[in-house]
């Protein structure tokens, strides 16, 4: 919601002409505001139309600037209503990652046995982890040159994050200044700003006294304290910090993570005093019960433990999926739950034509927020739970996840209940609603002539991890496509042409609420492949693909080329796009299929004619003796698991494939090899055994 608007509409009164006035219309729409911003952000119900919210915020910046005392406890002040464009972006030198979940004895096992692996580690080797509680925060990255704090970022979208810098300079667990024998050059330490459950309960007492905002939970708190654009007002609320990682450093801090949170903690960084060595699976489950128990008595939040593996050498051999690493995992505490009448259920339907049933549910509070939607997946689920409109159901909550219904309270149901028909056709285009063979989805058949898919599919387009543009939501892609302006996605980049003049009309806009749209718009003619493969909301390519596919193909075009010729059975295009690390074959149909469609292919056209996709610059590690060549591992490995050779070889520039062909450089043989030792020797390609690999690669 931005604050752009003009404020003529008839929405909003008469502007008033003594400061009696001015006060009590002020007072009037900043509740009006208050219980929107709560619909919007706690409750994730809008309960009116962005303009007519955008005009009366405007309102009161208008009466501020007359009076400025009345900005004191204005929600133009509060975050849920801060300007989006309050913060300097700071760019991470290092990625701040997220931590995948474990949620039995079986995930935490699989974890080590999936590290042993790697590793090529026999499956009792000891494997030592740090266990520590996972802190319901806000991640921080603190930077320091000359051991001197020079900024400090949130997480943002793990690349770029806020710059908070004048915002922690108050936190007295942070030191602004480090010891002497601390590294010179940089030194980053990241870990979780929180505030207290006892802090939480004061501040919200006062806001109650002041007429400000209740937070939902002290993580809102929290966020809501870091994030104030008005320094000043963060400096009185009580933030506190735990320190637990690190970013870049000029040089290395100790060998493992144990020595790491000693270090840190002896130059003044507080480390959570449950940190615990721990040695195998049975250690750790003692210790994560242990923590459980003590959960509710502790004065902060925490929602799970995370073990990260101790040794560093081993942690730098391990390296990341995604944006994740695989030396460390989050083990989470069960989910709240609490109980609810549903009053609808409801279909929504997707970019892919999914059609996903709803509850709607009496609002109810878990785990201190507001919940009044649920999901319930599919047609098999709702059978499974057997849920009817007006039943009474167990909801629960787990960290960000969608709230889910995980039980029917039989005995308590009303007397003129019916079973729920999940629909044949598709709510909002009446096609035919069919589910595949071994699918669980029911999905729309409407493809291109249903409403619903392509409006998804813009707001997808639009979303933050694609081409993020500011301003144009899904409120807007809602109108625009609507108004028939916005079809597909060319018409985004086409549209200052071919409607400006009427937008600029349009009730609740004007030039300059327009003008912005037009430059945001335009700030995202240049972007980078994976963005943009991302953006085209092809099943199953999420984010982690399309950064794969940008980075195996580089460039538009070859991407484009390739996926069409994959599309040829038994060809080398196909044989190389499932080659590719983590793509399997239904992946790759899925892509295959998306590119064999006409219509996909005039976006791809379409699209091309408005913007610049941006080659994937090639790794920086072009001196790397084996960057550019192609290598085939094969046989029984020892020194290292396929895996880690795999990752290896392509963090240094190589390509992995999974067969010989005349293309291939290298085949590193273990023991055993067969067919493909013969094929290679048939081919005239360099043969190398794991050391003479480690040796090239040395060198
Ligand atoms: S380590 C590369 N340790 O959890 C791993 N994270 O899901 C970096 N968090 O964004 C994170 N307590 O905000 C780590 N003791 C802890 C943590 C912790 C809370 C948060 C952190 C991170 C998220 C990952």
């Amino acid at each position: 919601m931005s604050a752009e608007q003009g404020s003529t509409s008839p929405i909003v009164p008469e502007m008033p002409e003594t400061r009696a006035e001015a006060e009590h219309q002020h007072g009037e729409i900043a509740d009006r505001i208050r219980g929107f911003n709560q619909a919007y952000y706690i409750n994730d119900e809008p309960l009116v139309p962005d303009a007519e919210y955008d005009a009366l915020f405007n309102r009161l910046i208008e009466l501020e600037a007359r009076y400025p005392t009345l900005k004191k406890n204005s929600p133009t002040q509060e975050v849920g209503a801060a300007p989006a464009d309050g913060f300097a972006k700071i760019k991470h030198a290092r990625p701040m990652l997220s931590l995948a979940n474990a949620f039995s004895r079986d995930d935490v096992v699989d974890f080590l046995a999936r590290i042993r692996r790697f590793l090529n580690l026999t499956a009792h080797s000891p494997v030592e982890v740090v266990g520590e509680p996972k802190i319901d925060g806000l991640s921080l990255s603190l930077r320091y040159e000359n051991r001197q704090l020079v900024t400090a970022a949130t997480r943002g979208d793990g690349t770029e994050g806020e710059d908070v810098t004048a915002n922690v300079a108050h936190i007295k667990d942070i030191p602004n200044i480090l010891p002497e024998d601390a590294p010179e050059d940089v030194v980053e330490i990241r870990g979780e700003v929180y505030m207290a459950r006892s802090d939480f309960h004061k501040l919200n007492e006062t806001q109650a006294e002041t007429g400000g905002k209740p937070f939902a939970n002290p993580r809102n708190a929290a966020a809501g304290s870091l994030r104030q654009l008005d320094p000043t007002i963060s400096a009185k609320r009580p933030l506190r910090f735990f320190a637990y990682s690190f970013g870049e450093l000029s040089e290395s801090l100790a060998q493992t993570h144990w020595e790491f949170i000693a270090r840190i903690k002896n130059w003044g960084f507080i480390t959570n005093p449950f940190t615990r060595l721990l040695h195998d699976a049975d250690d750790i489950m003692a210790f994560y019960a242990e923590i459980g128990n003590q959960r509710p008595t502790l004065d902060y939040d925490i929602d799970g433990i995370v073990y990260k593996v101790n040794d560093f050498e081993l942690q730098l051999r391990l390296g990341f999926v995604s944006r994740s690493p695989r030396w460390a995992i989050a083990h989470k505490f069960p989910a709240e739950k609490a109980r609810t009448r549903v009053k609808a259920i409801d279909i929504q339907v997707g970019r892919t034509g999914a059609l996903t049933p709803v509850a709607r549910l009496e609002p109810v509070t878990v785990g201190g927020v507001v919940v009044s939607n649920a999901t319930l997946h599919n047609r098999d689920e709702i059978e499974r739970l057997g849920v009817r409109v007006n039943d009474l159901v167990v909801i629960q909550r787990a960290g960000d996840v969608i709230p889910q219904v995980v039980e029917v309270i039989l005995d308590e149901r009303p007397d003129d209940t019916l079973p729920y028909a999940f629909p044949d056709t598709c709510p909002k285009c009446g096609s035919h609603a069919m589910r595949e063979e071994g699918e669980a989805i029911t999905r729309c058949s409407g493809g291109l002539i249903c409403p619903a898919q392509a409006v998804e599919r813009l707001k997808h387009f639009v979303s933050r991890n694609a081409f993020d543009i500011d301003g144009m939501g899904a409120k807007n892609i809602e109108a625009f496509f609507e108004l028939g302006w916005i079809k597909s996605p060319a018409d985004i980049f086409r549209i200052e042409e071919t409607h400006g003049e009427t937008l600029r009309k349009l009730e609740g806009w004007g030039d300059k609420s327009a003008e912005k749209l037009f430059a945001s718009i335009n700030q995202r003619r240049n972007v980078p492949l994976d963005r943009f493969i991302y953006a085209l909301g092809i099943r199953q390519i999420g984010q982690a693909t399309a950064k794969l596919l940008a980075r195996h193909y580089g460039s538009l075009t070859e991407w484009r080329m390739a996926m069409n010729n994959a599309g040829t059975p038994d060809s080398d295009a196909l044989r190389d796009l499932i080659n590719i690390d983590q793509i399997g074959p239904g992946v790759a149909h899925d892509l295959i299929e998306f590119m064999a469609e006409e219509h996909n292919r005039d976006v791809l056209d379409d699209l091309e004619t408005v913007l610049t996709v941006e080659d994937v610059e090639a790794p920086q590690v072009s001196d790397s003796p084996v960057s550019g060549k192609t290598v085939v591992f094969t046989g029984k490995l020892e020194l290292f698991s396929r895996n880690e050779a795999k990752v290896k070889a392509e963090s240094l520039g190589a390509k992995v494939a999974g067969s010989i062909s005349a293309k291939t450089d290298y085949l590193v043989a273990g023991p055993g090899a067969g067919s493909k030792l013969k094929k290679a020797e048939e081919l005239g390609v360099t043969v190398l055994d794991e050391q003479g690999w480690l040796d090239l690669i040395a060198e």
